[in-house]
């Protein structure tokens, strides 16, 4: 079977985006800002999408208008001020009026109960119709969507001018809630309201494998392949057995795909920590491992320090103890290649153990907090690297608020345009990679050029949603307090160490400097846990962020994020409520070993509860089922019923999973070629939007 001709996939394409950005999310790709005084001319006093610049500007398009009619001005201005609306992303993206109207609800059904006020919240397009059709409005916003026609009035216009009927004049600028979009109804941004929110009763796991790993990804053929890999540097190719087969992991140990425990260090928080694939993988056979060296043990470990002068940062001065040097662990990201082991990359079997290039490098100054998560992200194809404050307690370099510095951070690269040599020094890079040119310093000069988001102390395992792929969610671990969930955005700081979580975090040594709470404006998490409310055996509490639940094997976590404790006794699902409202909410769930677990699950001494082990990481596959990777084993999701939770949305007779997604047409080309859409659209949006 072939792929759609790329011509015929755009035309599909625009019919069916944007699906959506939603979260709230401006139409600049970032997220809102909290205001510190109300704006004065739109009614926005808490989060918005614009400062009093612009919406000074909004005042002054409003007055340059010129509308005598009260009522209509009232309803013009309130469609000019969702251009500071949280949500002003998702209401300038639909229909043909990109950028410049935002969809006006036109119909009731989309209402939620709450919103009771009839008379502003009904038929919004009918009644800026009704109202406004026969007042002349200058530089009419309505001539929109006759761009392209040469009827573009210059002057004066009434809507009866330019469309001929309400129906058209709905038909450019109306649209409802649903589960892809949201709407204006005059007053606030409209949800479809249909979400399910009752929590499921229960996870059901089978234990596929008795090995411990820190990482699985799925094979990018799209096959029922992964790999696997554990801390000390090994990874395999192994196979899943289909759901219900009662299979296990089908691997040989002692014949890794690769094997790189030579260059690299392991230790309690050291080691390999993450492998990525590149997308186009099955043609060009790239791949990535983000590890840890110690340059005492090993030549090929060496990079600048992340403690220097151009972060405030002496490394004489850090007060490492046991004799450690400074930045003696560095954090690299290298590429190895699967060509030459057989035809093709999908084929292979093993790769060799040599380089084809080191992507990055950086010395950290403790041994602790340095993520390394690698990630392509779905919708760019550029590699997201997930990197923690560096470790010491409460950052005392306070490097996560530091712009300069790459501690902290989630930095965004693109390793598809290698630079020379001479311009990797020019542009002061840390490896072999260049910089997405819509990356966050783009338009903002301060921030180090490979940072994406900002302030995050251990970001422990991220996953973009699978339906939803501008959903980028992560697990950052806590200090003392607070473990969170956060949504990640463009150019977002998630606020540690001035907060930890929700909460104003204090910290003891601060030779690096304190940021103050006015300077910044935190994204605060969308979950999460306090210490105090974990209730367990264990103590201690440390996020393992997972997945948002899209396999068909249990219809009751169907779109809810996994999330765990890493002590293995807690596991929590939430959900969004209402759809792409950014709002969720979450709840701990029991958990369980199924009746036909094909390897017997440990239980927790004196008790049915099943032992996980030590949760390090979820994983997903191909079919979208989620894993537990945990010290005693790896486990699937599957139907609930195998655990006697009821689950009304479980068919019960047959159960069968989808097979495995066609490798002949991939999902990387219809991807790109989403991504380019999404580029023009906001180029459009760029563009029309500017005022
Ligand atoms: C307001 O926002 C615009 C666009 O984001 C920015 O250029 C400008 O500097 C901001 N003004 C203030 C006072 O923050
Ligand atoms: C604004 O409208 C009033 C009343 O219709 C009119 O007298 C005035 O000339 C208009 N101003 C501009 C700038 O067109
Ligand atoms: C809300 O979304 C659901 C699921 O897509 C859909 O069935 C329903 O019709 C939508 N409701 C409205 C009012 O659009
Ligand atoms: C609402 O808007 C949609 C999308 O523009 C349109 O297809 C539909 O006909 C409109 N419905 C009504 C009742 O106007
Ligand atoms: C896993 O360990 C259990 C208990 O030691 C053993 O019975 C089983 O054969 C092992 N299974 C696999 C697939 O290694
Ligand atoms: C994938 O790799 C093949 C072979 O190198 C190349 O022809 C193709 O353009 C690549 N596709 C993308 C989307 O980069
Ligand atoms: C692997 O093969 C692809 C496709 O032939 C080629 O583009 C790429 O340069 C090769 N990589 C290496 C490291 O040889
Ligand atoms: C780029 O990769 C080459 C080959 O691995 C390596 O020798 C070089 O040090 C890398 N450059 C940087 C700046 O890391
Ligand atoms: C930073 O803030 C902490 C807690 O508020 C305070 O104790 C400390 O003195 C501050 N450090 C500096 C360098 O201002
Ligand atoms: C957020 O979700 C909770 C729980 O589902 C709900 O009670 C609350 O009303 C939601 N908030 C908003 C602003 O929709």
């Amino acid at each position: 079977m072939g792929c759609l001709q790329p011509a015929a996939l755009i035309f599909f394409l625009v019919l069916l985006l944007p699906s959506s950005s939603s979260l709230p999310l401006c139409t600049n790709s970032r997220a809102p800002v909290t205001l510190k005084a109300p704006l004065t001319f739109c009614p926005y006093s808490a989060s918005s999408c614009c400062n009093a610049t612009e919406d000074a500007a909004i005042q002054k398009q409003f007055n340059s208008m010129n509308i005598t009619h009260s009522s209509c001005g009232s309803l013009v201005k309130s469609i000019l001020c969702t251009k500071c609306d949280p949500y002003s992303a998702d209401l300038f993206t639909i229909g043909p009026n990109i950028g410049i109207v935002p969809v006006l609800c036109n119909s009731t059904s989309s209402l939620s109960p709450a919103q009771d006020k009839k008379d502003a919240t009904g038929d919004f397009c009918s009644q800026v119709w009704n109202t406004c059709k026969d007042v002349s409005i200058l530089n009419s916003p309505f001539a929109a969507s006759l761009k392209g026609s040469a009827v573009v009035p210059a002057s004066s216009s009434r809507l009866t001018d330019l469309w001929q009927s309400e129906t058209d004049f709905c038909k450019a600028f109306g649209g409802s809630a649903n589960t892809e979009s949201v709407c204006f109804n005059g007053q606030s941004v409209s949800f479809n309201d249909s979400t399910d929110i009752t929590p499921p009763k229960g996870i059901c796991f089978e234990k596929l494998g008795n090995g411990s790993y820190l990482s699985m990804v799925p094979h990018p053929d799209g096959s029922n392949r992964i790999f696997l890999a554990n801390q000390a540097g090994k990874i395999w190719l192994a196979t899943v057995p289909p759901q219900g087969s009662r299979g296990t992991l089908d691997f040989d140990e002692s014949n890794p795909f690769l094997d790189i425990t030579d260059i690299v260090d392991s230790d309690t928080e050291l080691g390999l920590m993450n492998i990525a694939f590149h997308p186009n993988f099955t043609n060009n056979g790239r791949f990535f491992a983000s590890f840890n060296c110690d340059k005492v043990q090993t030549v090929s470990c060496s990079g600048r320090c992340s403690c220097n002068s151009e972060v405030g940062c002496d490394p004489s001065k850090l007060g490492l103890s046991n004799g450690a040097q400074p930045c003696q662990y560095q954090s690299v990201i290298s590429e190895f290649t699967a060509n030459s082991s057989s035809s093709s990359p999908s084929q292979a079997t093993f790769a060799q153990p040599s380089e084809v290039r080191r992507i990055f490098t950086m010395g950290l100054p403790f041994s602790g907090h340095h993520a390394g998560q690698i990630l392509f992200g779905p919708e760019d194809g550029y590699l997201y690297f997930m990197m923690g404050d560096g470790g010491s307690e409460g950052d005392p370099y306070n490097f996560a608020q530091n712009k300069k510095s790459l501690l902290g951070k989630i930095m965004r690269l693109d390793v598809n345009n290698i630079p020379s040599a001479s311009e990797i020094n020019r542009l002061d890079l840390w490896g072999n990679y260049s910089i997405p040119k819509d990356n966050p310093s783009a338009d903002d000069n301060d921030l180090q050029s490979e940072i994406w988001a900002l302030g995050v102390r251990n970001p422990w395992r991220c996953s973009f949603d699978a339906e939803r792929p501008s959903y980028f969610f992560c697990g950052d671990v806590g200090q003392e307090k607070y473990e969170e969930v956060d949504l990640i955005t463009k150019g977002g700081n998630y606020g540690w160490r001035v907060y930890e979580g929700p909460e104003v975090f204090q910290p003891a040594k601060s030779p690096g400097g304190n940021t103050s709470l006015n300077s910044i404006n935190p994204i605060f998490p969308i979950m999460g846990y306090s210490h105090s409310s974990l209730n367990t055996k264990f103590g201690s509490a440390s996020i393992t962020g997972g997945y948002v639940y899209r396999s068909s094997a249990d219809p009751c976590l169907y779109g809810r994020f996994m999330y765990a404790d890493l002590y293995g006794e807690a596991v929590w699902t939430g959900i969004e409520n209402p759809v792409n409202s950014g709002n969720f909410s979450s709840s701990m769930l029991p958990f369980d070993c199924a009746k036909n677990t094909p390897i017997a699950c440990d239980h927790v001494q004196g008790s049915a509860l099943p032992s996980l082990g030590l949760i390090y990481s979820f994983a997903e596959d191909n079919n979208k089922d989620i894993y537990v990777l945990a010290s005693k084993g790896v486990y699937r999701v599957v139907s609930p019923s195998q655990c006697n939770y009821a689950c009304p949305k479980e068919k019960l007779s047959a159960n069968p999973s989808p097979p495995p997604s066609s490798p002949s047409c991939s999902r990387g080309k219809y991807e790109k070629l989403q991504m380019k859409l999404m580029l023009f659209l906001s180029c459009l949006i760029i563009f029309f939007g500017s005022f």
